[in-house]
């Protein structure tokens, strides 16, 4: 191996996020009417982890499913990809779906697995280092909702293929999704390739249950937050004293999960102390469902065009390809 090709293979790029950041985002959320917490901040290494439980849970279908569309549909998306493609993933997590996209891929000039969770990315571009000796890849630590560099070194004329697999999009209201996919458009160029997986409006119980697990562990990653800011800001959250919920909003289509709070709580956040009233919550995160038609709607406010939609069996998940407008 030249030096060259050696340095390349160890190139890591680092965007995290400050705690200044982490900081202003949790003032500024519980600052509001009704308190947020930014829900990109669930993934710290313990939140992260729990993700990865969740996703093996009964209860949670969208792994699963989102899994096995792909599998039963590689050879269709691999061949829409064509050859010299560079992948690149935003939210790669542990990258367990990729796999799939990584064995039948084998000539890809390289693989740039995006996400915000630093050491949880470096070790899992480890460990596909060590599985796919000869892949490029190039792991790069950002939050992806906001400007960051590319590895420059990365594609020399190779197409770009983004993966944003989970219904990860679900987490962003439909507004901030669109913005979102005009960014990914302008990073992949007119001939680049987008595939999504996308969580379809269902059963509101099944909903329900997936968000609500009997082993408790999504209530598990809900609190994590607090922990995670009691550790980091020096807030002093009761964790003890909150309460996992999440239930299906009809009407704006999405799973919302919160943090309510049992009793009364002051808390401290710097110089100041935030009140939380008994009952109150904090809103933690937002995961919207579509139907294939409204997602088609919004993609192409962003100036995608659906080419292809893969789904199971039961229409609970879709896979989607989509290619720029223009
Ligand atoms: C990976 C962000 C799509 O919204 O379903 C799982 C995160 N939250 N259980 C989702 C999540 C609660 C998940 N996303």
């Amino acid at each position: 191996m030249k030096t060259n090709e050696l340095k390349r293979r160890h190139t890591f790029h680092n965007n995290e996020p400050e705690r200044e950041e982490f900081f202003d985002a949790v003032a500024a959320g519980l600052e509001r009417e009704q308190k947020e917490f930014p829900c990109k901040y669930l993934y710290d290494e313990q939140g992260s982890r729990l993700f990865d439980k969740i996703c093996t849970l009964d209860e949670y279908y969208p792994t699963r499913t989102e899994l096995h569309i792909m599998q039963s549909n590689i050879d269709d998306i691999a061949g829409r990809f064509g050859d010299n493609v560079l992948l690149i993933e935003y939210g790669s997590g542990s990258s367990l779906k990729t796999r799939i996209l990584l064995d039948r891929l084998r000539d890809l000039s390289g693989y740039i697995p995006i996400d915000i969770s630093k050491e949880h990315l470096l070790h899992s571009a480890s460990e596909l280092k060590k599985q796919y000796p000869d892949l490029n890849v190039l792991p790069v630590c950002a939050d992806y909702t906001k400007q960051f560099n590319l590895p420059d070194n990365a594609d020399a004329g190779a197409r770009r293929v983004v993966y944003f697999p989970g219904s990860t999009i679900g987490n962003f209201h439909p507004e901030e999704a669109i913005d979102f996919l005009r960014t990914i458009s302008k990073v992949i160029s007119r001939n680049g390739l987008l595939l999504l997986g996308i969580d379809l409006k269902k059963d509101p119980i099944v909903l329900h249950r997936a968000y609500n697990d009997r082993q408790g562990v999504t209530a598990m990653f809900n609190l994590n937050s607090l922990v995670r800011a009691n550790r980091e800001l020096g807030t002093n959250f009761r964790t003890d004293l909150f309460k996992h919920y999440a239930f299906f909003n009809p009407s704006p289509g999405r799973v919302e999960m919160h943090l309510i709070s049992l009793e009364d709580q002051k808390v401290r956040l710097n110089g100041t102390t935030v009140s939380i009233e008994q009952g109150e919550s904090i809103h933690t995160e937002c995961s919207y469902k579509y139907t294939l038609h409204e997602f088609e709607q919004l993609a192409a406010k962003a100036g995608f065009r659906v080419d292809h939609v893969w789904t199971d069996e039961d229409d609970m998940f879709s896979v989607q390809l989509l290619k720029p407008l223009l």
